[in-house]
């Protein structure tokens, strides 16, 4: 449900006053929090996040504090907080209600203040088939191609027109950036608009990919399933020696072009890698790059969805399964059961706008034809996008079975501890 409280930039800092403003969430939502604050002259001392890994590192050189540390050294007296951090907006809220904080007069949720998250597939085409993802496990495909960076300018334009609080643009959702050429172009109009950017990126390309540095995007991931043969089984047609190699062509790129560069491997863990986890923080350790990690889920949700009802499955799909950690039966589970079933969808507030300028129903469920409006991204409104999001019986269908949850498990690092699923190398 698209529920919104928008505030006046200026009412927004009377509300804030003297307190030291962290914005709760030191990822996505949280980088794009940190630069609208900066855009509209809000001063910001830090971020909150429980996330072990971030634990003493930084982001845009603002410290990261655990909740505990932050609840220690601060009060509703001296500080305000921006929740920016999707699947947990209710856990975290319920926190800060635990420690004194209310609603609106000493914590905001970001994604409140704006309408949706834009998920721009600038790429229709990807260059592997990995097993997990409908690349390389669905038959039908939306038609592939790329977006010009002329049509995308239009976009941001109807975004920042519609939806003033947006702060970050993420250029990907199921293709693969990179092979869009002109993705240094989108890059550059992205940082003149004063937006973030956000790339994910399989990295297993032969291509070169300096130019793409050199246009500054803010924040860049690198999907890794292990080391050596191990990561060609799930990143399926990838070559680990191409991807090895990358990795320090991107640190050589990122020191010559743009160090403040935010660098992040994305481990999925499978039973097949978990040893692998080690020898790859090691090498982020030398590169500079964060490690980040999580249960390799299957995608899409289409698939989720036949394997709850018991309707057959490809032999791509069932290799996963055999693989995962964390089974998708299992996930299912947790995301049926009372307490998570009824949490919200990180989801909805989200937009897949595929490089063609359809707006998907959901940027997790994949078949092609699934779109959430008729009109293109450019055409429609966007009390019409509301609407159609607000008044959506596929939602409603997909909530009843707990399927808007299912993602939200597999990013759970709370449940990789409780199942050691990292072994002792955490
Ligand atoms: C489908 S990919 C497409 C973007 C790009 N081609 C890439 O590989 O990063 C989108 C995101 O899904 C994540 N992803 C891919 N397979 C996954 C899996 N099995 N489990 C969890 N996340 C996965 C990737 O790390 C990436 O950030
Ligand atoms: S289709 Fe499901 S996962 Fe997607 S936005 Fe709707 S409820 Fe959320």
């Amino acid at each position: 449900m698209i529920n919104k409280t928008y505030i006046e930039p200026s009412s927004l800092k009377g509300m804030i006053a003297k307190r030291k403003l962290f914005i709760w969430g030191a990822r996505h939502d949280g980088y794009a929090a940190s630069h609208v604050l900066k855009r509209i002259g809000i001063e910001q001392t830090g971020f909150i996040d429980s996330s072990l890994s971030l634990q003493g590192t930084q982001a845009f050189g603002y410290p990261i504090l655990l909740p505990d540390d932050f609840f220690d050294r601060f009060s509703n007296s001296n500080a305000f907080i921006l929740i920016a951090s999707g699947f947990y907006i209710d856990e975290i809220s319920k926190i800060c209600r635990e420690h004194s904080f209310r609603k609106i007069n000493d914590f905001l949720i970001f994604g409140e203040l704006r309408n949706f998250n834009y998920q721009v597939d600038v790429s229709g085409i990807c260059n592997l088939k990995c097993i997990s993802c409908p690349r390389g496990n669905y038959s039908d495909h939306r038609s592939p191609g790329f977006m010009s960076p002329q049509t995308y300018e239009k976009l941001i334009l109807k975004i920042l027109k519609d939806d003033p609080y947006t702060g970050i643009i993420s250029l990907y959702n199921w293709g693969e950036p990179l092979l869009n050429k002109k993705l240094p172009e989108i890059v550059r109009l992205t940082n003149q608009y004063s937006l973030l950017s956000a790339i994910s990126t399989n990295l297993s390309l032969k291509m070169d990919f300096e130019a793409v540095i050199a246009a500054k995007p803010t924040w860049f991931r690198i999907s890794n399933s292990g080391w050596g043969k191990n990561y060609e089984i799930t990143h399926t047609g990838a070559k680990w020696d191409v991807f090895y190699d990358n990795l320090f062509k991107l640190k050589k790129y990122r020191e010559k072009h743009h160090p403040e560069m935010i660098i992040e491997l994305f481990f999925h863990i499978y039973n097949h890698n978990q040893d692998d986890y080690i020898k790859i923080k090691k090498l982020c350790d030398l590169l500079g790059f964060t490690i980040r990690y999580r249960h390799a889920a299957l995608a899409p949700l289409d698939n989720i969805e036949k394997i709850r009802d018991h309707t057959p499955v490809n032999a791509a799909v069932d290799q996963t399964r055999k693989l995962q950690v964390l089974k998708v039966e299992e996930a299912i589970k947790l995301a049926e059961s009372p307490e998570e079933i009824i949490r919200p969808c990180y989801y909805e507030d989200h937009l897949w706008i595929n490089w063609d300028l359809h707006v998907a129903q959901c940027m997790e469920w994949y078949r092609p034809g699934l779109n959430l409006v008729e009109k293109d991204f450019l055409s429609v409104s966007q009390e019409d996008l509301i609407r159609a999001r607000n008044n959506n019986d596929f939602c409603k269908k997909c909530k009843e079975k707990g399927i808007h949850r299912v993602y939200c498990i597999y990013g759970d690092e709370k449940i990789i501890s409780l199942k050691g699923s990292l072994r002792d190398h955490l």
